[in-house]
């Protein structure tokens, strides 16, 4: 499939009206409804938002095959963390709670016979346990440490001093996400093949298009982490220690 590549002429609302999965997306920059025909430029200017780190985003969740390394790193530290921890209060705040409330639904409708549906409830809960111990480490350990980095490479940077500091090992506290999406495969598998009747399908239908939006979106969370945020950081740790790797 063909993805177009959005630009920041671009009226924003035919941004929106292309892929409305992009709405969470633009949500977390604090634009909300109501923005008539302003383009994404007129948009970021009006509002202080950096818009090539927008638009890139928009890209990147528009189109799976679409990853900007280079261009993303380039952004400022503050601004990736502010828009990961954003996402995480929308994973928490609304998408976990959302879909515990449909499989809630879905097991009252088996009716209390039913045992078929009580591993769905039981494997979703694992999950939402352990993303949340994972969303907690990074907004207690990891961002803090990364925004600990960045801020001493500015001012080692501001003062032109290429003084060796101590710096930890972003690659050491971070944690693993590929447990993370193999949970989330398991849940669909068990409700496409292992499920029994009675339930409700337009509910069950609606929890594995939810999973699916929570899969796309944590995979686009975790590369932005890794492949973005961590490698910088990273770097950042080999300059402050004088060029060496640890
Ligand atoms: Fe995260
Ligand atoms: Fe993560």
């Amino acid at each position: 499939m063909m993805y177009k590549r959005f630009t920041a002429r671009m009226n924003l609302s035919a941004i929106l009206h292309a892929n409305y999965f992009l709405l969470p997306i633009v949500h977390r920059f604090d634009i909300h409804y109501g923005i008539g025909d302003a383009t994404v430029s007129e948009i970021c200017a009006n509002r202080g938002i950096d818009e090539e780190f927008f638009i890139e985003i928009l890209n990147v969740y528009n189109d799976p095959s679409y990853f900007p390394e280079a261009e993303l790193r380039k952004s400022d530290i503050r601004l990736i963390i502010d828009y990961l921890g954003k996402t995480h209060s929308y994973y928490i705040n609304y998408l976990l709670p959302n879909i515990s409330k449909q499989i809630h639904m879905l097991v009252l409708s088996g009716g209390a016979t039913n045992k078929s549906l009580r591993p769905v409830a039981s494997l979703f809960m694992e999950y939402a346990r352990e993303f949340q111990k994972h969303i907690e480490h990074e907004e207690e350990q990891v961002f803090p440490y990364a925004l600990a980095v960045a801020e001493s490479f500015l001012a080692r940077s501001a003062a032109r001093q290429p003084v060796k500091k101590r710096v930890g090992s972003i690659r050491k506290i971070e944690d693993e996400h590929t447990m993370m999406d193999e949970k989330l495969f398991d849940l669909k598998n068990l409700l496409i093949k292992y499920i029994e009747y009675p339930f409700d399908v337009h509910t069950c239908n609606s929890i594995i298009f939810e999973i699916n939006r929570l899969e796309q979106d944590v995979r686009d969370h975790a590369r932005i982490e890794d492949r973005v945020l961590f490698t910088r950081i990273e770097q950042m740790e080999i300059e402050l220690r004088g060029g060496k790797r640890k």
